[in-house]
């Protein structure tokens, strides 16, 4: 018999994904705060406050977990019904009626013990899904440049980067979107690389070039067309 690839065999040590719900908002918070203590810089992480958890564990909003041995190691947040003043539709301009449709991805976490196993990239392309699944026609998140183990599971997952805005009360973040109605078809053959400092993305953006992908250090920006 075919013997078991090595990451089918690191996949199996973790549960499926799980909705999370009310009852488990001790092991979130407790994730949220040892994954907080771990950063060497804190400011990638938005420190949220119980209660946004709390929120998020309740109908529209959806958190997923990934439990190992029982206990909870990974979970990504999926917002619905944002409303306009945390909504990140607002920074790309769209009227009331699109920002009604987006499913936010408002945040992940993956314990330090468990880094590098695709938990996070699970979590990202799962939410895509239930965003799929509940006729969103936009999923919007935001990553700090520097947070590259982020932005580059959304950029894989058919995301891209599309402007980088100071949020959170003054901390730079890349803003990251996908149009399922219309989605941007990047030009990879006039793509170049930017390094991920703000002045040079800023300048990219400008140009109308958005990010698709990890390349070096950097960032692969590329021009676009949108589907009609
Ligand atoms: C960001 C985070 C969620 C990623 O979780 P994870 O489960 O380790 O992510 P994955 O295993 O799915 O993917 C990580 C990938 O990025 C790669 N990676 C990690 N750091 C990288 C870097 N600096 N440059 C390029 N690639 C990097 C890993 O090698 C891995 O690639 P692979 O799939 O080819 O092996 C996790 O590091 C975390 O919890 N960080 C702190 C909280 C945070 O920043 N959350 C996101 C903002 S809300």
């Amino acid at each position: 018999m075919k013997g078991r690839r090595p990451e089918s065999a690191v996949a199996a040590q973790f549960q499926d994904i799980r909705l999370l719900d009310p009852a488990d908002l001790d092991a979130v918070l407790a994730l949220q705060k040892r994954v907080r203590e771990s950063l060497p810089d804190p400011s990638l992480l938005a420190d949220d406050p119980p209660e946004f958890f709390a929120r998020h564990l309740s109908r529209p909003n959806l958190i997923g977990g990934i439990e190992r041995q029982g206990r909870l190691v990974a979970f990504g947040v999926l917002a619905f019904a944002v409303p306009a003043a945390q909504n990140f539709g607002t920074h790309l301009a769209f009227a009331p009626p699109r920002l009604a449709t987006v499913g936010q991805l408002d945040g992940a976490v993956v314990d330090p013990d468990f880094r590098s196993a695709g938990l996070h990239a699970r979590l990202v392309r799962w939410r895509i899904g239930e965003a799929i699944a509940r006729q969103c026609r936009d999923v919007l998140s935001t990553a700090a440049p520097l947070n590259v183990a982020s932005w580059r599971n959304m950029v894989r997952y058919g995301m891209h980067a599309v402007a980088l805005r100071t949020l959170f009360g003054g901390l730079q973040r890349l803003l990251l979107h996908r149009d399922f109605l219309h989605p941007r078809v990047p030009d990879r053959a006039a793509a170049r690389i930017c390094p991920l400092e703000a002045e040079a993305l800023t300048a990219e953006f400008a140009q109308g070039r958005i990010g698709v992908a990890v390349a070096g250090r950097g960032m692969l920006m590329a021009p676009f067309v949108k589907e009609s």
